[in-house]
């Protein structure tokens, strides 16, 4: 297909309180701040309730915000209408016509521009192509599964030549090997034509699978933003590493730091963690560990083995730290020892592996 003009999406201080008769007011989105550069894929991810529709819905026009502004290529459009935006939008439900075929739902928006009628032939056809559905010009919605639907919502999009395109989770829908298929297809296509992507999703692994930059929402308040690697290694808070993947967090002292390196005393054991910190030695200081960056059967940490569970891929454990429960998952256990509930067993760390959190919330 061919290249998006691709637009940068600049939100300042970008507030929207709801006033219900149940709830009072909802602070829906709080002062966000965000700047999205030109042919960038970023992911709004967050539980149930953080915001995402309601941020997403302010960009496309379909809310209006309480305050702050929206700056599409440096340009306010916060007094302009959905189709005056420049936007595409995919939904969950994808809201093709049912009574029009797939031609004719594609077309639907070029008709509307009154374009050549050769142009919207070739526009639609190319925009099959790209999604391998040369063969379903003449299908209507019904005849179609949920995957093929959503295909042609995107092209529909796409066709339209937007300079931003905006996704409400898309894959919801769809059942799980599909939404693997269907996220590596929506990446390749959004690569391909170079365009500037909003994302929603509550599936971490979805963001983490297909983000250039994930931004992560909790009550309507940005907790970080950072590539994949970022929000996963180095986690601002403790709400960030638990909603990205799994983690343990125990507290430690710092013993000392330089300029890019610290420290750490855990559980009487020294770790030395190779970044900086904003904490000072004698401060107590809360790490985050991962349950795979944990050594089974090592001299260091000693704990007790509360539960165990047999996964295939790893033999996942419960241990007892500090009072805690602390999660481990051993990958390969068929080339490792097997511990049961009630031993005691030693545990390891790598320093490179941990994360010292820098706020106290
Ligand atoms: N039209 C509305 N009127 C009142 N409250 C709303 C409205 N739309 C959303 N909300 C509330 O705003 C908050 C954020 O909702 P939403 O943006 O839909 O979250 P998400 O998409 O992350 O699940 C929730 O508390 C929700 O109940
Ligand atoms: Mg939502």
């Amino acid at each position: 297909m061919e290249k998006s003009s691709a637009k940068e999406v600049r939100l300042v201080n970008l507030t929207k309180t709801f006033i219900t008769s149940t709830r009072g007011e909802v602070h829906a989105v709080q002062n966000v701040n965000l700047t999205i550069n030109p042919g960038e894929f970023v992911c709004l991810l967050g539980p149930s309730g953080c915001g995402k529709t309601t941020l997403l819905r302010m960009v496309a026009g379909f809310e209006m915000p309480s305050s702050g502004q929206i700056l599409i290529d440096k340009d306010d459009v916060i007094a302009k209408t959905p189709d005056k935006r420049d936007l595409g939008m995919v939904f969950q439900n994808y809201a093709l016509f049912p009574h029009l075929n797939v031609f004719q739902n594609i077309a639907y928006g070029l008709k509307i521009q009154k374009r050549p009628v050769a142009e919207i032939k070739q526009r639609v056809l190319d925009g099959l192509k790209t999604v391998k559905m040369d063969d379903f010009a003449e299908r209507v919605p019904a005849q179609m599964s949920g995957g093929q639907q959503q295909r042609v919502a995107l092209i529909r999009a796409l066709v339209m030549h937007p300079g931003v395109l905006l996704f409400d989770e898309p894959l919801s829908n769809l059942d799980a090997k599909l939404r693997l298929y269907m996220r590596e297809e929506i990446r390749r296509i959004q690569l391909e034509v170079g365009i500037t992507t909003i994302y929603v999703t509550h599936d971490q692994s979805e963001a983490m699978a297909m983000s250039d930059k994930v931004v992560i929402l909790k009550d309507g308040l940005i907790q970080q933003v950072g590539s994949p690697q970022e929000v996963y290694h180095l986690p601002r808070n403790e709400f960030v590493a638990n909603f990205i993947g799994k983690a343990n967090v125990l507290d430690a002292k710092l013993v000392s730091k330089t300029a890019d390196s610290a420290t750490i005393d855990l559980e009487g054991c020294q770790y030395t963690i190779p970044r900086t910190t904003p904490w000072n030695p004698g401060d107590t200081v809360r790490v985050v560990i991962r349950p795979e960056a944990v050594h089974m059967g090592k001299d260091e940490i000693k704990s007790e083995v509360l539960k165990t569970i047999y996964m295939g891929v790893s033999q996942d454990y419960w241990l007892s730290v500090q009072g805690k429960e602390f999660e481990v998952s051993d990958y390969n256990p068929s080339a490792k020892q097997v511990y049961r509930t009630g031993d005691t067993v030693g545990i390891g760390l790598d320093g490179k592996s941990l994360h010292i959190l820098d706020s106290e919330d």
